[in-house]
């Protein structure tokens, strides 16, 4: 059988997407569910990016065992002992040395001519060497590089120590049978390849990363590099849902190739990247839409009632759908509410256990019916929250088409309650200008969205947001029967978010890796 090691990189090529910002917390949480999908690397961070993302990497090195925990450097020693230093508590660590190496990059980005580049690619391994017992090199914009030059720069650093080498399309240019090629012809002509595990790590610029990824698994890689929900810089990476389903769907292309996924999490998965990061999942979206499963034309339903293979290819609980059924209602005692967490996955502490019941008889009172997806929103919204700032007291709105509408806003504090009036364009418009009278922060809103949770008139809704807080993009979300209390606490969980960020609250450098100054190579 031929194993192909999932490398997940959602926490740092997934985090590097605009306004997906993640606090430590955060990346440990989604790091530890990562390991219960069954992922082999976690790319948890770029440690020497700043401070903040330097403390998440060794949050997650140090608290999640299950997975090689990996960082990312540039061909720096100030990276490398960086990325030693956040890695230190991690039981199986891996660098990740990344150096351009296509003219435009070399000439542009970097000014260097290719011996410089091969030369620094060389002794950024040999120096991890001293330091790492799993390395990983990238020659950034692998696919744009002259094949000689790309070739002679993966010997050199195989020989240097490189155990994975890794094949960046990183601005999604690649075609399907291009890449296949160009993967094909490394394996051909690259003379100590076999010393390497052969790596992937595709873009979606043209919408072709996950394509391209399964083309190059046919042509010998053994390493796909991905994220959950495809997100990442600009269209994003490659989808791991997407590349893992499509190999398990069709065992006759991908023949003899195992993974260690466990699918059955993968919505689960999906879901908590969504909400940590604020980045609502399309509803068409391949394998965790909320329309993947759902068939809508009389001819497919009838289908569907009398064969289910004749339209659907992958059965919903193989990802982890759940057939969304009645739970609970307002009668529903503490072991019903415990059964149904049970079966649903979660666990909790008994402390969030009780938090969790007191919301749900709460929200009982607002909903006759409650189902799985609002037991996943409590859990998610209030329950499992990182530490708060600010907490929503009470929101009184006054609203209507014949008067200019006001919200009266009452925030938590350490304990006091503070309280702020204004008019607005709207009612959620009052109640974000009466918020930034409270806390101080005049936030931009940038996006805003919202969904209902289930189906019904007395769903909850839930409102997705991205804030301009300073000069940062955050985003957050908070679900509610009612939408602007839903959109008052997405908004308060935005500035929580920025608060609680020491990059964001304290200093001005960017964390993302292109914004770095990379001509001090
Ligand atoms: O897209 C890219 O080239 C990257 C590298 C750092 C591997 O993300
Ligand atoms: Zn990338």
């Amino acid at each position: 059988m031929d194993k192909i090691v999932i490398f997940d990189t959602t926490l740092r090529d997934g985090e590097q997407a605009p306004g997906a910002s993640l606090n430590k917390e955060e990346k440990v949480e989604i790091a530890r569910q990562l390991v219960s999908l069954g992922v082999d690397v976690i790319e948890a961070g770029f440690p020497v990016s700043s401070g903040g993302d330097f403390e998440a990497v060794k949050s997650v090195a140090g608290a999640v065992k299950g997975a090689a925990i990996c960082g990312l450097a540039r061909a720096v020693k100030k990276d490398i002992d960086a990325a030693y230093q956040a890695l230190a508590k991690a039981r199986h660590a891996r660098i990740h040395i990344f150096l351009a190496t296509s003219k435009i990059h070399m000439r542009y980005k970097l000014n260097k001519a290719k011996d410089e580049i091969l030369r620094l690619s060389i002794d950024a391994v040999k120096y991890a060497r001293n330091l790492f017992d799993d390395i990983e090199f990238s020659p950034e914009d692998a696919s744009r590089t002259e094949r000689e030059f790309l070739f002679s720069v993966l010997r050199g650093v195989i020989d240097a120590g490189a155990k994975t080498v890794n094949i960046p399309d990183t601005v999604g240019y690649s075609e399907p049978q291009e890449y296949g090629d160009l993967i094909a012809a490394i394996k051909e002509s690259v003379p100590n390849i076999n010393k390497a595990v052969i790596s992937v790590h595709c873009h979606n610029d043209l919408g072709l990363a996950v394509a391209n990824s399964l083309s190059a698994l046919k042509n010998g890689a053994r390493q796909v590099e991905c994220t959950i929900n495809g997100i990442g810089e600009r269209a994003g990476n490659a989808s791991l849902e997407e590349i893992v389903m499509g190999i398990r769907t069709r065992p006759d292309i991908f023949r003899d190739f195992t993974f260690r996924i466990n699918t059955s999490e993968i919505y689960k998965t999906s879901r908590l990247v969504s909400k940590l990061t604020g980045f609502v999942v399309a509803p068409n979206k391949a394998i965790v839409g909320t329309n993947a499963f759902r068939h809508e034309a009389g001819i497919h339903q009838d289908g569907i009632l009398k064969k289910r293979i004749t339209y659907e290819i992958i059965r919903p609980e193989d990802v982890g759908f759940s057939e969304t059924g009645l739970v609970l209602g307002k009668h529903s005692g503490r072991h019903a509410f415990k059964e149904r967490l049970k079966s649903l996955g979660l666990i909790l502490t008994e402390a969030q256990r009780e938090k969790a019941f007191k919301y749900f008889k709460n929200l009982a009172d607002k909903k006759k019916h409650i189902f799985d997806e609002d037991l996943l929103a409590i859990i998610e919204d209030e329950v499992k929250v990182s530490a708060k700032v600010w907490q929503l007291d009470d929101l009184i709105i006054l609203s209507g088409i014949k008067i200019k509408p006001k919200a009266s806003v009452s925030l938590k504090r350490k304990g006091r309650v503070i309280k702020a009036d204004s008019g607005g364009d709207g009612p959620v418009d009052a109640c974000y200008k009466a918020i930034d009278k409270i806390t101080g922060i005049k936030g931009k809103l940038l996006d805003y969205s919202i969904q209902s949770v289930t189906a019904g008139k007395d769903a909850q809704g839930e409102v997705s947001i991205k804030v301009k807080l300073k000069d940062k993009v955050v985003s957050a979300r908070a679900a509610s029967t009612d939408i602007v209390e839903a959109s008052a606490k997405a908004y308060i969980n935005a500035i929580n978010k920025f608060l609680l960020n020491p990059d964001f609250a304290n200093t001005k450098s960017s964390r993302r890796p292109d914004q770095l100054n990379l001509f001090e190579i």
